[in-house]
């Protein structure tokens, strides 16, 4: 038996080394080097087809080079069209990740079941049975959309050959192995190899290929990060399993912008694309209720009215509590500390609890002013008027300050019905003929007189 091979690498950044060591040379990360069996693949397995002419790529000067109708497969998707940048560029790589059971492979089967084309889906994790048992919650009519459950990429090949699909989805990337390679699926040798040959496959077929891959703890996408170099676009399907909204986000995009969103909600027939996020992410109550805010968010270049609930209460403890979800502690703490110091509320010994409903996670500072005006809400214990709302930026000395793209945010709030918009002061507007009312503030003191 041929003496078995090992080699070493950096689970971050995929470098080799011939013996282990406590840190990666190339990316200084310790404790990331794990030792694997390797065999230097002789040959790929995706052996480029002779006949047709568009398989091979010849050099072509940058002037020839046309670019004016970049051809794009409809994905029959609005959301992840949108995500995307218009639909699947061929000969792409697309790799979703996602915690399990967040739905990544309800999302791929769902497209693969809309397309017209040929697709094949192949998956190492499910039997064709399970399959075709999620299949028929979801859409069960479609002549076009082929089952193949394997591992092996080259048997896969072989497949792919026979039948010759317009579009291939992997269900996960960690489930593959290639013969050249001894080590075990999903170790960093076989998840480089196997997308290496995929990559080859796509590029000379101009057969798009999307891919799943697991995610571990820390969210990153499980396998060397030089997988989301390999590939063209990077997904992330996220929610809380808990909650029916999954937001779809692009990573990395090398043919659209990273800052699109698509929004779907999970029903028992599979997901819905949600065309109207805002609608859905407000509870439209009856009875006023303290601690309520509504803010005016930009998800990429979407705008999006979102619920912030607060709920201050004196601290049974020493120590007084401060929990938030889906907005980040230590900005909570920084707005409370601005509270503290420039409107005099006295909120040290009382416990605040922060939540943004719909399950979902705000990076836009724009949602400050709404974190304050619900805090302030439920500290007075005064509701809000139902139909004010709130897009700016809270500073450190208590200015209200200006944020990106404020008529966007203005029209959507008077499409959905508000009275009332607070807006920073330093903001430009140009809007004419606006039926909301736009209060102007520009220090955290204007925004108290209004609330309690
Ligand atoms: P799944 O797509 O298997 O997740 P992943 O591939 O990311 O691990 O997600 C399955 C979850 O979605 C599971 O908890 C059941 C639920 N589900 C629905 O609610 N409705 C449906 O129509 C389907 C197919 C799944
Ligand atoms: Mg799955």
């Amino acid at each position: 038996m041929a003496k078995v091979k090992t080699t070493f690498f950096c689970q971050n950044c995929g470098a080799q080394y011939a013996k282990w060591q406590g840190q990666c040379n190339a990316c200084k990360n310790w404790n990331t080097i794990v030792e694997e069996v390797v065999q230097k693949p002789e040959k790929s397995d995706w052996k480029t087809p002779k006949s047709p002419a568009k398989r091979a790529s010849i050099p072509l000067r940058i002037q020839d080079i046309d670019t004016s109708k970049e051809a794009r497969l409809d994905t029959f998707d609005g959301e992840l069209n949108r995500v995307l940048g218009g639909g699947i560029v061929p000969g792409s790589l697309t790799l979703l990740g996602g915690e399990p059971g967040i739905g990544k492979s309800t999302l791929l089967l769902q497209i693969s079941l809309k397309l017209p084309y040929k697709t094949l889906y192949v998956s190492g994790e499910e039997s064709q049975k399970q399959i075709k048992m999620r299949a028929e919650r979801i859409n069960p009519n479609n002549n076009n959309c082929y089952i193949l459950t394997e591992t092996k990429t080259q048997n896969i090949f072989k497949q792919i050959e026979a039948l010759e699909p317009d579009i291939v989805i992997i269900d996960s990337i960690q489930t593959l192995h290639s013969d050249y390679i001894e080590s075990s699926s999903g170790s960093i040798s076989q998840i480089k190899e196997c997308t290496t040959e995929l990559i080859k496959f796509a590029k000379e077929t101009a057969t798009p290929v999307l891919l799943i891959g697991h995610i571990t703890k820390d969210g990153n996408i499980a396998g060397p990060k030089i997988l989301e170099h390999m590939v063209d676009t990077v997904l992330q399907f996220e929610g809380d399993r808990n909650h029916i909204f999954r937001i779809l986000r692009a990573n990395k995009n090398r043919f659209g912008s990273t800052s699109e969103l698509g929004i779907y909600e999970m029903q028992g027939s599979g997901l819905r694309e949600v065309t109207n996020p805002s609608e859905i992410l407000i509870s439209k109550k009856d009875e006023e209720l303290s601690g309520n805010a509504i803010a005016a968010t930009l998800e990429g270049m979407r705008p999006l009215m979102i619920e912030v609930q607060a709920l201050v209460s004196t601290a049974v403890y020493g120590t007084p509590q401060r929990s938030a979800t889906g907005f980040n502690a230590k900005r909570l703490n920084m707005l409370l500390a601005v509270l503290e110091k420039r409107a005099g509320f006295r909120l040290g010994a009382k416990d605040v609890f922060l939540n943004i409903t719909g399950g979902i996670t705000v990076d836009d500072p724009a949602i400050d002013l709404a974190v304050v005006a619900a805090i302030l809400s439920s500290n007075e214990d005064v509701a809000l008027q139902k139909d004010f709302c709130f897009a700016a930026e809270v500073g450190l000395s208590g200015e209200i300050r200006p944020v990106q793209r404020v008529e966007q945010r203005i029209l959507e709030a008077e499409k959905l019905g508000f009275a009332t918009i607070f807006v920073s002061k330093y903001n430009k507007i140009s809007l004419k003929n606006t039926t909301i009312s736009i209060q102007l503030i520009s220090k955290i003191e204007d925004l108290v007189g209004f609330v309690v």
